[in-house]
């Protein structure tokens, strides 16, 4: 399957000076296997805790004696270990790069003493409103500095920072704000993407008109493009207003290893969004250390991740592994291909960007623009690139590889998930050979498995779907309100341990291929939509009897979202009817949640007790009605002929 020629070996500079080399890996890997205590206890040695933790590794997927607690006898605060503890050493290193939307807009550049100082102002400032340790507080912000003081602020008070992507609207806010029983929000009047403005105090006023808000006492507006926006007193406050007149020095919270840190809602295969919750030491000494490794830091880097603090990738890669590393971490408010698809490589050569982590979405979406905007730059700052949040196609590596990194860089392509903390299947530069398209090997600790439908351990090369047999620091510990909901979620389908919900092969040398999701997850440019909550926005519209949503193959988005909608009796469809469905689903929901197509279905193929067979539905959408498989089981077969005749044709 792989000819030698899809081997691209470590670079000799990499493998000469890399902080893991191949022989450096084998060894940390079998001690982290061996000896998890002892490994994971010098691991957290990187960090300053308030007392040290004696008690290290106390896990078990055993449903019967389940417990994920790591260092549970620690006390540390995530703050100080991102900002305090580097102002000896580094006071005037840049932390933060901000580049706005842009252009011509100025960037800035944050000293970790300046970011300390704003984070205990905002810290004081919160604490002044009555927010206090355990207290949830959402954050609904563009990609502005504010985002990620305002998240340290929280974690240095103790409060429990919840964070909403901007592309959710008014209802997707309100049932996050409501699960999580937010005291506060912050958010700005407006964002800024790509040019065009997104109404962010607006969709909070309209969220918390929706039931289930009340627990909300105070709202916090960042004046960013200082649009005129509605302010309801006392609920609403400016943030400079409160934020000014706070001293610069602010109390750490003592916080236990095991204290939530965050809540971050994301999209399974059943009912609504779960709330992810991660805690305090396991998921620094995690984010940090990965950050490290895989990226293989430097003290004179320049790091850029292209993601947005709304996921799990900007908490983890952009803000709490950066910082707690000492490393300058650059926020960038725009989009790839604004005002030209030069963007991102006009900022690397702006910045000096050493290292590189986007999405492979991104990646195809300006592989469609030519080489031309790319050799328009120099990049000859780059030295490492990084993918993340869906299967890489090799195409797009290669080209990433070839153009963007002009064969010189290697690329990490990190496999994780917003319940694992950071990444857990990557190759590290110094140690790994690469091949495109393939997440290779397993991070220390990570003890990865495939099994077959039935459970069964697949040895050797194979393919089936994706587990991990063992616990990690930067584990998820519990659905936040639910921890049944985790429970049957992650640890029931294979008993004994924690199931990825993704499909993936082993090849004969031993490395993981990730083939995607193998529920009813949609991956869409490598954000995380749920069937069933697209179904459900359908049918809250009054002319929809049903609806069946599948992901099908998309160019440049990875997965695009195919809906199939029956009306009901009556109601006649039409290219407007289909309009507005589509323009529903996005106010219910968000702009993230952008139908591709949708399809008039008389009737779905559902099995005779009435289960929907979302396998033929995929095919179809994915235009392979020669494939549909096993039919016998329908309930009524013609639904099936009819589908395939009128399926959706752009
Ligand atoms: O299907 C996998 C895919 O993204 C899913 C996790 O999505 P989310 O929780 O939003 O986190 C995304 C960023 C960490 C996974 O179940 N995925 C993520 N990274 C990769 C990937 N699939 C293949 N290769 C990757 N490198």
């Amino acid at each position: 399957m792989n000819t030698p020629r899809d081997i691209y070996p470590v670079p000799a500079d990499f493998a000469a000076t890399a902080r893991v080399n191949r022989e450096d890996y084998h060894r940390l890997y079998e001690e982290s296997l061996r000896d998890p205590d002892g490994f994971w206890a010098r691991t957290a040695e990187r960090l300053e805790w308030m007392k040290k933790p004696t008690k290290i590794k106390n896990t078990s997927f055993d449903l019967a004696d389940f417990r994920i607690r790591w260092y549970e006898d620690g006390e540390l605060n995530v703050s100080v270990n991102c900002l305090d503890r580097h102002l000896a050493t580094r006071g005037d290193k840049t932390a933060l790069i901000f580049e706005p939307d842009s252009p011509d807009a100025p960037a800035q550049r944050i000293s970790y003493r300046e970011l300390h100082q704003r984070v205990c102002k905002l810290a004081n400032a919160l604490r002044a409103l009555g927010v206090g340790k355990g207290d949830r507080v959402t954050i609904y912000l563009p990609m502005i500095p504010e985002a990620a003081i305002a998240m340290l602020a929280c974690a240095r008070i103790g409060a429990v920072h919840m964070v909403v992507f901007g592309g959710f609207a008014a209802n997707s806010i309100a049932d996050r704000v409501a699960d999580s029983g937010s005291k506060l929000i912050i958010t700005a009047d407006e964002g800024l993407r790509g040019g065009r403005k997104v109404a962010l105090k607006v969709n909070v006023d309209a969220a918390l008109k929706l039931p289930g808000t009340n627990s909300v006492e105070t709202v916090l507006v960042v004046r960013h493009t200082h649009a005129a926006v509605d302010m309801q007193m006392p609920r609403d406050r400016w943030y400079d207003a409160v934020v000014d007149e706070q001293p610069v020095e602010c109390e750490p919270e003592r916080m236990n290893a095991e204290d939530p840190l965050f809540i971050l809602y994301t999209s399974g295969s059943t009912g609504k969004p779960k709330g992810v919750l991660h805690t305090t030491g396991g998921y620094l000494v995690y984010a940090s250390y990965t950050h490290e490794t895989v990226f293989d830091l430097r003290e004179d880097d320049v790091y850029w991740c292209t993601a947005d603090v709304g996921w799990v990738t900007g908490h983890s890669y952009i803000v709490y592994g950066p910082l707690a590393n000492g490393a300058t971490s650059l926020v960038f408010e725009g989009v790839p291909n604004y005002p030209d698809p030069s963007r991102f490589w006009q900022v690397i050569d702006k910045h000096q960007v050493t290292t590189f982590y986007t999405a492979p979405t991104a990646i195809r979406a300006l592989m469609r623009e030519g080489e031309e905007p790319v050799k328009a730059t120099s990049r000859k700052s780059l030295r490492l690139l990084g993918s993340v949040g869906e299967p890489i196609n090799p195409e797009a590596w290669r080209w990433y590889h070839d153009i963007v990194g002009d064969g010189r860089c290697p690329i990490v392509d990190t496999w994780w998930q917003t319940e694992n903390g950071g990444i857990l299947i990557s190759p590290l530069p110094g140690a790994t050979d690469l091949k495109p398209g393939c997440a290779t090997t397993p991070f220390f600790g990570i003890k990865p498995a495939i099994v077959d439908a039935n459970g069964n351990f697949i040895d050797g090369e194979g393919e089936g779907n994706l587990v991990i047999t063992d616990s990690w620091p930067g584990q998820s510990r519990s659905v936040y309100g639910d921890h049944p909901r985790f429970i049957d979620t992650y640890f029931r389908t294979y008993p004994g341990t924690y199931f990825t919900g993704d499909g993936c092969r082993r090849d004969a040398d031993g490395d993981y291929w990730i083939t995607g999701r193998v529920d009813d997850v949609i991956n869409v440019s490598g954000h995380r939509i749920g069937t069933a909550e697209v179904e459900s926005a359908l049918v809250s519209h009054d002319k929809v009897a049903e609806a069946a949503v599948v992901g099908f193959p998309h160019d440049i988005k990875g997965q695009g979202i195919y809906v199939y909608v029956t009306l009901i009796a009556g109601e006649v469809a039409s290219d407007e009817l289909r309009i507005e469905l589509i323009r529903h689903v996005r106010a219910e929901i968000g702009p993230i949640a952008a139908i591709d197509f949708l399809q008039w279905a008389p009737g779905l193929p559902k099995t005779r007790s009435g289960k929907i067979m979302r396998r033929i539905l995929r095919k179809i959408a994915e235009n392979a009605p020669d494939q549909l498989g096993d039919t016998s089981t329908l309930a009524d077969p013609s639904v099936v002929a009819s589908l395939v005749r009128e399926r959706h044709i752009p």
